[in-house]
């Protein structure tokens, strides 16, 4: 569970970000945050993540006390979550498969676990083909799905895109959408996806929280939606659980 109290941040004291958000999102809940550019979308991740701090209020995830938070504390914070950055954070000197691969080694997976995982989660995103390529040698939506290999790949509870279809055509969006939908359908993920886009949102009937002018202008709640691909998601909730004990 994801929880804002009174949460307000402001980079230089004066102009507030976020002024005074409340906000709760479930277990297993789909949310899209929306909004204009600079309205405090990637700040919101920031302070889920804890690369910002609040200026005041509090935020609690899954148990964890953000705001009282020790710096020690937070990388247990930052499993529970897997995080698609905007500007996708890969390491430009490891190849495909090594930055996925890192991210598990970081918390100590058995290379058994990981000649296992990485393959099968590059698959998934349809990078099978480009494990040995750097991430200078790949397009804007191939280092978006390289992004998203990393942030699943050790399992969170919590999964977070910031513009995931950013960069991608029309048809590789809708194919991260069904992806992030499977995990949160099949695999009870959270998934909150942030975005301008418009055309994104209303593909699903998702939970949608628009900020902006330093708050929640609204949230409307999701409604039935039937989406996935049935061969797909079968595949993926075989693999993953299968997979899950191991890491
Ligand atoms: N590190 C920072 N220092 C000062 N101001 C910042 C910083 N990061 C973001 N801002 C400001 O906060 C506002 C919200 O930015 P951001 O959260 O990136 O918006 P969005 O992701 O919705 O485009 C903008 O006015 C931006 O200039
Ligand atoms: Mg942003």
């Amino acid at each position: 569970m994801i929880e804002f109290k009174n949460v307000s941040k402001t980079y230089d004291n004066r102009e507030y970000v976020l002024n005074d958000v409340n906000l709760r999102i479930e277990d297993g809940e789909f949310v899209f945050i929306v909004g204009k550019s600079g309205s405090g979308k990637t700040t919101l991740t920031k302070l889920l993540l804890r690369e910002e701090k609040v200026s005041s209020g509090r935020i609690v995830i899954n148990g964890f006390r953000l705001d009282k938070m020790r710096k020690g504390k937070v990388p247990y914070l930052r499993r529970e979550i897997g995080m698609v950055f905007q500007d996708f954070r890969l390491f430009p000197k490891k190849n495909v498969y090594e930055n996925v691969a890192f991210a598990m080694q970081v918390i100590g997976a058995s290379s058994s676990s990981i000649k296992k995982r990485v393959p099968f989660f590059l698959n998934l995103v349809g990078l099978s083909n480009k494990m040995k390529s750097f991430p200078t040698q790949l397009s804007g939506g191939e280092q978006q799905r390289v992004a998203l290999a990393r942030a699943i790949v050790n399992n969170p509870n919590i999964i977070i895109a910031d513009e995931p279809t950013g960069n991608l055509d029309p048809e590789m969006s809708r194919e991260i959408m069904d992806l992030l939908m499977t995990l949160n359908e099949k695999l009870g993920k959270t998934v909150i996806v942030v975005t301008h886009e418009q055309n994104l949102v209303s593909m699903c009937n998702k939970r949608v929280i628009t900020i902006g002018e330093g708050g929640i202008v609204s949230d409307i709640p999701s409604h039935p939606c039937d989406f996935v691909k049935k061969d797909e998601e079968e595949n993926l909730v075989e693999e993953t659980g299968g997979a899950e004990n191991e890491v």
